[in-house]
């Protein structure tokens, strides 16, 4: 959801914008610009579009190897139509300040209004356009304060001042006319991260649009800005207090961001989860003890052990997965468990006591209502923990402890990988946990072992492809499907519904499957499609009823069923088998060929299933 990203070096800034807006293509936007300073004209040259980015290029002219300052930016329309006037950058009404924003200006409208009675025009409907005239009216003068203290410069002065009068969230990346060798960066709440390379700076709000560059970078925090000239930089609060800020070494590579020879970041991903999984249980599991090494929370595991409810917090396909680690934990652990919405909990007025863990479960560690949840969690004195993909996200140093995927970026949109390496995490814990409180060593080596032998099993699966995408092509024309599960496949059933409907924008609903009855049931028509998962699994022989339920109907069923269950056949009208494996943990399995069908059907469809219309990968608003 919306990029930022700015660069000041020795080379011509405008392909390096581009770069690296392309790079963020896959947050989601629907509209796209560049600003740059041209030192010639002492002046800023914008240009925007909305649409791709591809449009936005057929619009540049050709890169000025003297416009070395600039900022690029991809927007999510939150305040304004996705049009090219709400594009940005956004000038300041002088035409001095250009502004590059992710985040929301809850005081837009006061701010607004304020400015517009002081003279300041305005041409977009958005909040950032406030932020690019404030800054603009600060620094005019026209308030009456002219001058900073000390030796401070005029432009830097301006930017605080602005940001100390905003309410709500910012990453910005900001230039100025008069300082044409000058670029600030500021944040809160939104993450902006500032890439050191061999003399160039390149600010992003996404690591992906910096590898390419350099892997040195310092990660800003809430209320901090950088100074950056060609000279080097310097690093504040917002209330001008000088800061050091430790250099991180960014841990992807370049690779791990390349389609490398897949036709989409979902599909690369999709197959990568053996790779992925290995990735997030290499070096956790020690089955002769059965015991989970999880070094990140090691020091939390006396508040975690004596904890008497756990509340998970997630949204969309991480939701799902928290569901999975509610069953997990009850079954394993024997806690009490609940997974909430963060939308929902965030609001409520949640019941917290000494002894309950919040754990937060979040690929980006950015999405806005997650991190609410776990500072309202944190306000009523829970542990925190979060389950978190990117490193050093702000989920990830907001709470108290976690554990990392450690699955490599996800670029997909829709979440695969990400899934399956979440609820791989869930059931560590749960397994630790259990093992802690009652289970066995010797049912705890067993789940271990059982949880090593994933990978291979999801490599099994993948073979299936071609036999799945057949399937797609005989049922993609519907519009209406019903997925189906029990058990620890009910959350399935719900992540499968969901990858259709993101990719292939097909209508689906995912259900426990005994609730069909109770409503679902009256929408099944000839040969609408129903997915059911009908592994080996102590609800068996009740999913096998609610198939009957539905082919008496004249539904058509794909049943995703265990590896040599002969019976299933009869009631299949598309098989497709997995590996079998202890039901706590066939999510992980089950849930694959139903990437791998959204997949097959939203191309048969002719869709792009990199960037799925209206949705963003990290959602950083309300
Ligand atoms: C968006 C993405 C989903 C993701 C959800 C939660 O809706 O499109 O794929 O599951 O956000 O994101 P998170 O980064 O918190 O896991």
């Amino acid at each position: 959801m919306c990029g930022i990203v700015a660069y000041l070096g020795k080379k011509p800034a405008q392909p390096i914008l581009i770069e690296g807006l392309k790079r963020l293509e896959y947050r989601g936007y629907d509209s796209a610009g560049v600003g740059l300073i041209n030192p010639d004209k002492i002046g800023i040259k914008i240009i925007k579009s909305s649409g791709r980015i591809s449009v936005l290029e057929g619009l540049l002219p050709e890169a000025n190897p003297k416009e070395v300052l600039g900022i690029g930016h991809t927007r999510w329309a939150t305040h304004g139509e996705p049009n090219t006037i709400n594009a940005h950058p956004h000038l300041d009404y002088t035409g001095k300040i250009a502004v590059v924003h992710n985040g929301i200006i809850e005081n837009y409208s006061t701010l607004k209004t304020w400015l517009i009675s002081k003279g300041c025009k305005f041409a977009s409907e958005t909040d950032t356009e406030v932020i690019a005239n404030l800054i603009g009216y600060l620094y005019s003068g026209q308030d009456g304060k002219k001058t900073p203290n000390g030796d401070q410069n005029k432009f830097e002065w301006a930017v605080q001042r602005a940001l100390n009068e905003l309410v709500g969230t910012y990453g910005l990346a900001i230039i100025c006319t008069d300082f044409p060798d000058m670029l600030i960066g500021a944040k809160k709440g939104s993450p902006l991260i500032l890439g050191l390379g061999e003399n160039e700076f390149i600010i992003a709000s996404d690591a992906a649009a910096i590898v390419e560059h350099t892997t040195q970078a310092i990660y800003l925090a809430d209320n901090e800005m950088v100074t950056i000239s060609s000279k080097g930089f310097h690093t504040k609060t917002i209330d001008n207090v000088e800061i050091r800020k430790e250099l991180k070494q960014i841990e992807f590579s370049l690779d791990a961001i390349e389609l490398n020879g897949f036709a989409h970041y979902m599909l690369k991903e999709i197959c990568e989860q053996p790779k992925a999984l290995n990735m997030c249980l290499g070096g956790r599991l020690d089955a002769r003890d059965g015991r989970v090494v999880l070094g990140g929370i090691s020091k939390y595991w006396r508040e975690i052990t004596r904890a008497k409810r756990i509340i998970i917090n997630a949204c969309g396909t991480a939701w799902h997965a928290g569901l999975v680690g509610e069953y997990l934990f009850e079954q394993l652990a024997r806690i009490n468990t609940e997974t909430q919405y963060a939308s929902e909990f965030r609001y409520r007025n949640p019941i917290i006591e000494d002894d309950t863990i919040v754990i937060a479960i979040s690929q980006s560690g950015e999405t806005a209502d997650t991190l609410a949840a776990v500072e309202q969690a944190k306000e009523r004195g829970a542990t925190t923990l979060g389950i978190v993909n990117v490193v050093g996200s702000t989920i990830a140093r907001t709470t108290d402890t976690g554990v990392y995927l450690r699955v490599g970026p996800e670029i997909g949109v829709a979440s695969t990988k990400a899934f399956t390496a979440q609820v791989a995490v869930l059931a560590m814990l749960a397994i630790e946990l259990g093992r802690r409180r009652h289970l066995s060593s010797d049912e705890a080596k067993f789940y271990i072992e059982e949880l090593a032998k994933i990978p291979a099993k999801i490599e099994k699966i993948l073979t299936k492809s071609e036999q799945i995408k057949k399937i797609a092509e005989a049922t993609c024309d519907r519009e209406n499907w019903l997925f189906l599960g029990r058990g620890f496949n009910y959350p399935v059933a719900l992540e499968g519904a969901l990858k259709l409907k993101e990719i292939s924008y097909i209508h689906a609903e995912g259900l426990p499957a005994a609730e069909m009855k109770h409503g679902p049931i009256a929408l099944i028509t000839e040969g609408m499609p129903a997915v059911f998962i009908a592994t080996m699994c102590s609800q068996y022989s009740k999913i096998i009823g609610n198939i009957e339920e539905v082919r008496a109907r004249g539904g058509r069923t794909i049943v995703v069923a265990s590896e040599g269950d002969e019976n299933i056949k009869q009631y299949a009208d598309f098989l497709i088998t997995v590996p079998d494996a202890p039901e706590e943990l066939q999510p992980m399995l089950t849930v694959v060929p139903l990437q791998i069908l959204a997949y097959h059907a939203a191309v048969l469809r002719g869709h792009d299933v990199d960037k799925p219309r209206n949705l963003a990968k990290s959602v950083t608003v309300e």
